[in-house]
């Protein structure tokens, strides 16, 4: 049987950045995947954790006034923060200035040297501090780095090296024979190119006196060692390589996630070290693309187009910017993110799709069965597809996962929460209802929709855990049992008789211009996403308010009305227009007091029949048990006028 037993990495993180969206995503990307595996019975282990050595991040410290110590533990901090406002649960948080890390480091290049793959050398060459690597000429766009638009400083010192060159073929030939070892293929396609000319020996240490913020060489201590080296062996010292028994559990069947400018270091360099250290190699490398600003071009301070995720989930919650990340772009390509495409993206997939389907749903049980779940019938025309759609959900998800189609593996989800949608617009439960010759096709209806929205909980929660709890909440499920992997795989493991818990709108619509994707408006959105904040549940926008058409009348006529002693016929005045209004406020006024009050009067109600009246609109009054009052305006002014 093939193993169940993942493992996933993103790589760590340089703190002399604060983290954002390009950190986020990625982050995002791993937790999805650890939590999808997890769910889906695999033993699963998810590392994250920042980058702390080196001369970019003592240039920082030193920048800020601080020792480097002090400065990575703040930066450091700030990151764990960072992951829990989006709900981010690793396993394991590694630092390279952990002392378990540096004693790996250390050990390996031993391991390294006693090979004989490293020497010591002379270099002169290109080096760029952004990328602290050297750029080979052909890497250079105009003499520049292309990541970091700098000119690279020209250097010569005295540094070890390590043999990297030497397993170039090993490398090409590996990577031919194993197809899906880097993915997407574009960028295995790359660094096949990278491969086909020789790639020279790798720079692996940096003099002490020059950078002393590193791991000193254990055999030259006047030498510390050079960042990659170090931060990429994270990947096994977080696991307690060499004899931890999460290493020989875990390592071969790692999964990295990297960004497209780190293809080289993990690519290249990894794999070779590893072949030198003598450590098996990683099972994936999967290259994620770029984050563009919502203008499509790189995100940047100076452009302004620079979307924070942070300011995003305290807006709209995590799982929505969670869900937005995953499913706007498909992973490994470049794509452009903002405020706007999310608001659409809530309004579509989550306000109309999943939080109708709950809405509808819940209503029902409550309405049709004061609120317990039914038992189901036989199962009959509709109910075979959305049956067989629920059971095949499962091998198609974990297809397409296992390929890194997050993305398609989403709109799968979704196109099974369409589906139950439409199967309410099929079976229509409201005339069902009407029946009582079929009642029992009624039970089943809802009982099948109340099995689908458990189903949904569960595939969902690796994108968006606090909403998935929401809906079993809402279904009034608390049987971990009914969470599993196993119970998604066949239909109708929900009991009938379940008490549901409490209606709650999960994802109120936005209603305001950011949908049309022209401007993002912060405060307004901030009162509608109230998925996230209990204590807002109920608040309507302006727009909402907005309408209702309220308009002063004045009254013309009042009568009562035979055989309805609690009602009064009106006519009033809206501007040029009369109309009739039926009011419940004969215990209170008579007809003839009424006569010439302005009172105000909601114009844009729909007609209705109040004891077979007419009523075109409805009055305002305010009341207590035996109090009523109406409400009128303080001033003169024209019958007509707008109350806002
Ligand atoms: N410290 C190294 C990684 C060492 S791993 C052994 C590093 N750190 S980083 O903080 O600069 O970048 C981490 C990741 O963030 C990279 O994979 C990078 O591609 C990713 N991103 C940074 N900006 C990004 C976007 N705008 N979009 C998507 N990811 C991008 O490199």
């Amino acid at each position: 049987m093939k193993d169940r037993i993942f493992y996933i990495t993103t790589p760590i993180y340089y703190v002399n950045a604060q983290p954002h969206i390009g950190h986020a995503y990625t982050t995002i990307v791993a937790d999805f995947l650890a939590r999808w595996h997890r769910l889906a019975g695999y033993d699963t282990f998810f590392l994250t954790g920042t980058d702390e050595h080196g001369e970019k991040i003592a240039q920082a410290a030193q920048k800020n006034g601080e020792e480097p110590q002090a400065f990575v533990d703040r930066v450091s901090a700030r990151f764990r923060e960072a992951w829990e406002k989006l709900c981010i649960e690793y396993d394991d948080f590694i630092r390279t200035t952990d002392e378990r890390h540096k004693k790996v480091v250390q050990y390996v290049l031993q391991k390294v040297y006693d090979a004989g793959d490293i020497y010591y050398g002379e270099y002169e060459g290109l080096y760029c501090v952004g990328c602290e690597r050297f750029l080979t000429e052909k890497e250079l766009v105009d003499g520049r780095c292309p990541d970091h638009g700098t000119v690279p400083e020209r250097r010569r010192e005295g540094n070890y090296f390590f043999r990297m060159e030497k397993y170039r073929e090993w490398l090409r030939d590996y990577i031919q024979a194993n197809p899906d070892f880097i993915r997407p293929e574009g960028y295995r396609n790359e660094v096949l190119s990278m491969l086909s000319e020789p790639v020279g020996d790798l720079s692996i240490s940096r003099p002490r006196q020059r950078v002393p913020w590193g791991i000193p060489l254990p055999w030259d201590e006047d030498h510390v060692t050079y960042v990659w080296f170090d931060a990429l062996l994270n990947y096994v010292s977080a696991l307690g390589y060499p004899d931890g028994e999460k290493y020989h559990r875990f390592w071969t069947h790692a999964w990295h996630l990297v960004g497209k400018d780190i293809l080289k270091p993990h690519a290249v360099f990894w794999p070779t070290m590893l072949k030198s250290a003598g450590i098996p190699l990683y099972r994936h490398l999967n290259v994620g693309g770029f984050l563009l600003g919502p203008d499509g071009r790189k995100m940047s301070k100076s452009l302004g187009n620079v979307v924070d995720p942070f300011a995003l989930a305290e807006k709209y919650g995590p799982d929505v910017v969670r869900y937005y990340l995953l499913r706007e772009l498909p992973y490994g390509q470049d794509g452009a993110v903002g405020e706007p495409g999310l608001v659409e993206r809530y309004n579509a997939d989550l306000a109309n799709d999943l939080g109708n389907l709950l809405s509808r749903t819940v209503t029902m049980i409550e309405k049709f069965y004061s609120g317990y779940i039914p038992a189901p019938g036989l199962s009959e025309g509709p109910d075979h597809e959305l049956i067989a759609l629920a059971e095949g959900l499962p091998d198609r998800l974990e297809n397409l996962i296992n390929g890194l189609e997050i993305t398609e593996a989403l709109k799968e989800i979704w196109k099974f929460i369409g589906r139950a949608n439409k199967y309410i617009d099929e079976t229509a439960p409201w005339t069902l209802a009407k029946d009582p010759a079929k009642k029992e096709r009624l039970a089943t209806v809802i009982y099948n929709l109340a099995e689908a929205l458990r189903i949904i909980s569960v595939h969902i929660s690796p994108v968006m855990p606090n909403t998935s709890g929401e809906i079993r909440r809402q279904l009034g499920i608390a049987d971990e049992g009914l969470f599993t992997w196993e119970s998604v795989r066949k239909w109708g493991r929900l009991p009938a008789g379940l008490k549901i818990g409490g209606k709650r709108i999960i994802f109120p619509r936005i209603e305001n211009k950011s949908a049309s994707g022209k401007e993002a408006k912060a405060v307004e959105q901030k009162d509608t996403a109230v998925n996230r904040d209990e204590s807002r549940e109920g608040l309507i926008t302006i727009d909402d308010f907005a309408k209702i058409d309220l308009r002063v009348a004045v009254v013309l006529e009042a009568e009562r009305i035979e055989g309805a002693d609690k009602l009064l016929k009106l006519k009033v005045k809206i501007g040029e227009e009369e109309r009739q209004i039926v009011a419940g406020i004969a215990k209170h006024y008579t007809p003839e007091e009424l006569v010439g009050k302005k009172i105000v009067v909601v114009a844009n109600l729909k007609p209705a029949k109040l004891r077979g009246v007419e009523s075109q609109g409805m009055l305002l009054a305010a009341s207590t048990k035996d109090k009523l009052t109406l409400v009128t305006v303080e001033n003169d002014i024209e019958p007509g006028a707008k109350v806002k």
